[in-house]
């Protein structure tokens, strides 16, 4: 399978070192495309990429690439996307997929109706943690689920802003620290309590940097059971925490963070569940994008080859990209109102 990156920044580099541990698997990344010429041309250097592009169309007219990494700027991924699936591509899709619903809808739309695959990149769902407590969760293991929490409190300074002009920009990130850096716990948790959303009560400021989207956010989601689901979501937290996810229920309560189990508490201490095994990943990413560990990125770019191979769906398909979004934008709706946002 050969790859093709388009957008050759920070994730470009994750996206490169999860291939190489898939090389002897049979994936290649044979391609990349910058409009920043000097940043294709390095990485492609470092990389050992066999083709450069600077035009990413060019890229997608190459009959040798089979499955595109899109890279690029949040808030360009739904037209990138849309144009690898014209061209018959196989996409992997940074998150968040898009910025709005809308989008995300017509996005998914237009790779259904070309037939092409995709897979979107939420790579805390393969934290073993979180499919175990996913798992216990659907088999009513805490019983009924009275509250969640996911405190997603990041550190990203000024500078981090003014790296790049799209960072904090309703246009291109379409959001902030809930749309950029929360995307990834908001997802998480709302995938391990696999139930609808009722209500959503938030509340986005911009406390302390210089951009028009929120550093700053709380919220309150009202599942269709009942549930509460508590979020918490910054990039002023200093110096940068562990994304932590709790859940609640009548028979127990598990909790973690992005290194550790801190609650794995059975009211029914005989048959209480094995604590899975952590693995040796590094979630990483609360000080400093770079810090992400490849480990959810090996697995979901090896699956899409395998999708690919035998012509079936990849395991994180357009459809289960929207939900964050989707919960992300009630937040704002619900600050801009005061309102809640019935969903
Ligand atoms: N999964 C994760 O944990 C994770 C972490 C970081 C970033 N991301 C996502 O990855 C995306 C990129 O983020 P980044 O931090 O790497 O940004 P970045 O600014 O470092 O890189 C984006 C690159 O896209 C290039 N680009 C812009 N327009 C282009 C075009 N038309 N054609 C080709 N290249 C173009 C830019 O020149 C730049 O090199 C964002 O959507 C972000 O949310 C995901």
């Amino acid at each position: 399978m050969n790859f093709g990156i388009i957008g050759c920044g920070i994730i470009a580099f994750t996206h490169a070192s999860a291939l190489k541990q898939l090389k002897a698997e049979g994936c290649d990344l044979y391609a990349c495309a910058d409009v920043v010429r000097e940043k294709a041309d390095q990485y492609a250097k470092d990389h050992g990429v066999k083709k450069v592009y600077y035009d990413y169309h060019d890229l997608l007219a190459d009959p040798a690439v089979d499955i595109v990494c899109v890279c690029v700027p949040s808030g360009m991924h739904g037209q990138v996307v849309m144009d690898a699936s014209a061209a018959g591509k196989a996409v992997v899709c940074e998150k968040p997929m898009e910025i709005t619903p809308e989008k995300i809808a017509r996005v998914t739309e237009t790779v259904r109706r070309n037939g092409t695959k995709m897979q979107c990149i939420f790579q805390r769902r393969l934290m073993p943690v979180a499919i175990a407590l996913k798992k216990l969760v659907a088999k009513g293991a805490l019983g009924r689920i009275c509250m969640a929490e996911a405190r997603l409190n990041y550190y990203r300074d000024q500078a981090y802003y003014d790296s790049a002009g799209w960072r904090g920009t309703w246009e291109l990130d379409g959001g902030g620290a809930l749309m950029n850096q929360g995307v990834h716990g908001i997802d998480l948790i709302l995938w391990m309590l696999g139930e609808p959303v009722d209500t959503v009560y938030g509340h986005a400021a911009t406390m302390s940097r210089a951009i028009p989207v929120e550093d700053t956010a709380a919220a309150l989601l009202r599942m269709k059971s009942g549930a509460l689901c508590v979020i918490e979501g910054a990039t002023t937290a200093y110096p940068g925490f562990s994304s932590t996810f709790t859940i609640y229920g009548e028979k127990g309560t598990v909790s973690f963070d992005d290194q550790h189990i801190i609650a794995w508490d059975f009211v029914d201490k005989d048959s209480a569940p094995p604590r899975p095994d952590l693995g040796d990943d590094v979630v990483g990413g609360a000080k400093n994008p770079i810090d992400i560990g490849i480990y959810g990125h090996i697995c979901l770019l090896r699956d899409i080859a395998q999708a690919v191979r035998d012509g079936r769906e990849p395991m994180l398909p357009p459809e289960e990209a929207a939900l964050a979004v989707q919960v992300i934008c009630a937040i704002y709706q619900s600050s801009r109102t005061g309102r809640p946002v019935q969903f």
